[in-house]
């Protein structure tokens, strides 16, 4: 990339949700499955799940299940552990993104930091990236941490939007302008930059706004909506701000 806009902004939707509701009562219902399969219909661009050491939002076998619904490019979320590794080698996803995880958070909190684990992370990405699985780096917004993925030799940083989501009036603007700011960066380095966490109708638009940015991954908010207008109207609806916003 030369930094010129990418065509279109992809959306991937995050459904780790629905099997969060699954597991609640250990059975197979609601599936994340039919969840991707209804993202594909409505003209989702990629279907992105968190296989998390405890399990509790999609679990092992539901990878290839995911694989075999749709065509959908699949963006495995994952820590950088040996066990996520093998069970990514084995799988082939389109795409790793490679996530800070600490047993105890409610969601992932924070980016990796990719600028002080280079010497761990650098075998992880060869290895992925030798298998022809796409690496990304769920990073914050910050200089040091672009300029780790380009030594990494990352080919996409997905950039954390959860401090702008989370913002109040004072802060916003200056937590957008970081995301941009890194975006551009990122695209000027040759990375591709993705954003994500915390992205709602309300505040996507602005995000959707940077030129440089090829997707966005929006999980909590769309499965939410999901429960009172359907999971067709709840992507269809945010690819609409999207579009709107470009
Ligand atoms: N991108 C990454 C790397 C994430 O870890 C998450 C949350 O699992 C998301 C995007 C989606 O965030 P949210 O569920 O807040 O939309």
């Amino acid at each position: 990339m030369n930094g010129m806009a990418p065509a279109r902004l992809r959306l991937g939707v995050n459904i780790d949700h629905v099997a969060t509701v699954r597991n609640a009562r250990g059975g197979d219902h609601p599936d994340p499955v039919r969840a991707a399969e209804i993202v594909a219909s409505v003209g989702g661009d990629g279907i992105t799940a968190h296989l998390r050491e405890d399990r509790r939002h999609i679990r092992d076998e539901d990878i290839a299940r995911i694989q075999a619904a749709t065509n959908l490019p699949l963006n495995l979320e994952m820590a950088a552990t040996d066990e996520m590794v093998a069970i990514a080698l084995r799988h082939r996803p389109h795409a790793a993104c490679l996530v800070p995880e600490r047993r105890e958070e409610r969601t992932t909190e924070g980016g990796l930091d990719a600028a002080g684990q280079h010497n761990r992370l650098a075998p992880i990405v060869a290895r992925l990236s030798d298998a022809g699985i796409r690496v990304s780096l769920f990073i914050a917004p910050d200089p040091i941490q672009i300029e780790a993925a380009i030594r990494l030799g990352a080919p996409v940083v997905e950039l954390h939007t959860g401090e702008y989501a989370h913002a109040g009036d004072d802060t916003r603007a200056h937590e957008l302008r970081r995301i941009a700011e890194m975006a551009a960066l990122a695209a000027r380095n040759g990375i591709e930059p993705h954003a994500g966490h915390g992205l709602t109708y309300d505040n996507v638009q602005p995000v959707a706004a940077i030129p440089q940015l090829a997707e966005l991954n929006i999980g909590h908010y769309l499965i939410g909506e999901a429960i009172f207008t359907g999971l067709a109207e709840a992507v269809r609806r945010m690819r609409d701000l999207m579009d709107q916003a470009r």
